[in-house]
């Protein structure tokens, strides 16, 4: 084992760090044995943000996961949830990614084999914009989608989450990964449950994981 994967289970070693107009600060770091991607003030892929959406997928389970076609993921940095599905899950359908970062991709090529994954294709645009225009539909849409450590304010809107439900196949799921870290994000997720069940969907919350995490799964 490398000396600084070994140092880092006794504390966090910074190997490369850069930025870009998007994210100001975007760190690689060997955090307990493992590289991890953070920005300035939070965890962006692996470490415990790829257990919340690893938990997620175990919720919807390998059998339906395994019949998916396609799965759309909002939000790529790092890829951790993409190398779940393809390692882990051994998922073999189609993966769209969208990412409005161009840096996070290259840094996901460079220290996490992203650009292997042959099922996969990157996507560089505003997610926003790509769920209102794009034409194809989806069996699983992952939703996580972060500036620094604040949800944008669209995530939560009518017009975003309409257009994802019309590019949801019948049958499918969305796992939104949320964070309520104040009593405004807990009334900004309260509100969002009554647009959900306004729109006759089934949602399951799962809160309080690794800290402030609410994952929420709609079918
Ligand atoms: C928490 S990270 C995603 C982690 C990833 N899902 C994983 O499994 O490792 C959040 C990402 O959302 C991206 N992002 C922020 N706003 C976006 C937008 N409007 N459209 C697409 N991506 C966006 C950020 O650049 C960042 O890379």
């Amino acid at each position: 084992m490398n000396f600084k994967r070994l140092l880092s289970y006794l504390i966090p070693i910074k190997i490369y760090q850069t930025k870009s107009d998007i994210n100001k600060n975007l760190e690689i770091t060997w955090n307990n044995g493992q590289l991890v991607l953070d920005s300035k003030n939070t965890n962006f892929s692996y470490g415990n943000l790829q257990k919340v959406l690893r938990f997620s997928l175990k919720k919807i389970g390998l059998s339906k996961i395994s019949n998916f076609k396609t799965i759309l993921v909002l939000g790529v940095a790092g890829g951790s949830v993409i190398k779940t599905l393809v390692d882990e899950f051994e998922y073999k359908g189609k993966i769209t990614g969208v990412e409005i970062d161009a840096e996070t991709i290259n840094l996901a090529n460079k220290y996490f084999g992203l650009d292997k994954i042959d099922n996969l294709q990157i996507i560089i645009t505003d997610a926003e914009k790509f769920v209102k225009e794009i034409n194809e539909t989806y069996d699983l849409i992952i939703i996580d989608i972060f500036e620094d450590n604040i949800m944008p304010n669209f995530l939560f809107e009518n017009t975003f989450i309409s257009n994802i439900l019309k590019i949801l196949n019948t049958n499918g799921f969305v796992i939104f990964n949320t964070i309520v870290s104040d009593n405004s994000a807990q009334i900004r997720n309260e509100k969002f449950v009554k647009l959900i069940e306004s729109k006759k969907r089934t949602l399951q919350r799962i809160p309080n994981l690794e800290g402030d995490n609410e994952l929420l799964i709609l079918n």
